[in-house]
């Protein structure tokens, strides 16, 4: 097992033991998709699609690219922008929701294997679209255990792959991508992931679903319902319950670290609907450039939703060391949670 060598000494000492984000990175599939082109193929309109969810457009893998594919491309960027050796990197988390194959093997062991990381462990992190939230604190969690030195943090799905392309409720939502973080601890560096808020609402589970495929309905060529391979969502129940936690995510964050919204760079919530993110502005009686959003050209990429933000932030120049963001995310679980972030 790697020990961080100078950890436990440097803990005696009472010394800072900061883990930070040392780089992020994104990958999206190159075929973007309009509103247009989908109203040829379900009942919708851009009309309807942008007035309620924000939605312009969104990327959609190629035949030939799957999960593992899209993580990869957003990882090597990352490890390029890190300035680190492979071998360096100790574990792979991969939240995602549309993994290369049910269950087993792990997508994050697939990654782990396609980008040659000989000294890393995997696993793949299922939180909905608050992987991502969930990923920067088990990250963390492992880095400050004193045995790890880098850990590769992703998000990532092809939604488009289990997404009923007749069902206009679902099908003009989603979108497929990539986002990638390198998490390192460092001796001489402060803490960047400052506070995490991990929670679940299991209660709410039917309601954002894809019953198909598992133990409790395993698939059954016979008797499988074809809608049954796909996500299912109900709406209504999961727009009221993204506003009620993200506006309670926030705030919770805010108070309990004593930082007022003034301080924030950044919000950067997941990217489900515009309206659920106007909405939650409206309740804290925030402005809505504090909020960062791209779901216009993106839609809903699920668990890489959020780093895709955070890429675009730094490659837009948008984010400097030492800023305050919030992060914010809800999803298939139900599951929310959010972390605060001195970058
Ligand atoms: N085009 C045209 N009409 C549509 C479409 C469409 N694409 N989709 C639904 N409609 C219709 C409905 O059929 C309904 O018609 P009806 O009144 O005749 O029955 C009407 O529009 C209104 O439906 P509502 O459900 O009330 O629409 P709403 O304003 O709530 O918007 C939406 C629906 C966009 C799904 C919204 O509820 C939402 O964003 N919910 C949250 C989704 C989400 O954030 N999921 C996140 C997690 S995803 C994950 O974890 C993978």
């Amino acid at each position: 097992m790697f020990v961080y060598s100078n950890y436990y000494e440097k803990r005696k000492q009472g010394g800072d033991m900061g883990v930070f984000i040392r780089s992020i990175a994104a990958y999206v599939p190159e075929k973007r998709v309009s509103n247009e082109e989908l109203s040829k193929m379900v009942d919708t309109s851009d009309e309807w699609i942008q007035s309620h969810t924000g939605i312009k457009n969104r990327h959609i893998c190629a035949d030939d690219e799957v999960t593992s594919d899209l993580a990869v491309r957003a990882a090597e960027t990352a490890i390029q922008r890190a300035e680190i050796d492979k071998s360096d990197i100790h574990m792979v988390i991969v939240a995602t929701a549309s993994p290369d194959y049910s269950g087993l093997p792990s997508t994050a062991s697939i990654v782990q294997d396609k980008l040659g990381l000989e000294n890393a462990g995997a696993f793949d992190l299922v939180a909905g679209c608050t992987g991502f939230v969930y990923g920067l604190e088990t990250g963390r969690g492992l880095l400050t255990g004193g045995r790890m030195k880098n850990v590769l943090v992703l998000g990532v799905e092809t939604l488009s792959r289990i997404t009923n392309w007749a069902d206009r409720n679902t099908c003009v939502l989603f979108g497929d991508g990539a986002g990638a973080a390198v998490l390192s601890r460092d001796d001489d560096h402060a803490d960047s992931i400052l506070d995490s808020e991990l929670r679940s609402e299991g209660s709410g589970a039917q309601h954002l679903i894809r019953k198909a495929g598992g133990s409790s309905e395993p698939i059954n060529l016979e008797t499988t319902k074809q809608e049954d391979l796909y996500i299912q969502m109900n709406g209504r129940q999961v727009y009221n319950f993204a506003v009620r936690v993200n506006t309670e995510v926030i705030q919770g964050l805010l108070d309990r670290n004593n930082i007022t919204v003034e301080d924030l760079r950044w919000i950067v919530p997941h990217q489900a609907n515009i309206r659920i993110i106007q909405a939650a502005a409206k309740r804290l009686k925030l402005p809505m450039d504090k909020f960062f959003t791209n779901i216009h050209e993106y839609a809903n990429t699920s668990a890489a939703s959020i780093p895709i933000a955070l890429n675009e932030l730094y490659e837009t120049d948008q984010i400097r060391r030492g800023d305050y963001i919030l992060l914010t995310g809800f999803g298939a679980g139900l599951s929310y949670g959010g972390n605060l972030l001195r970058w």
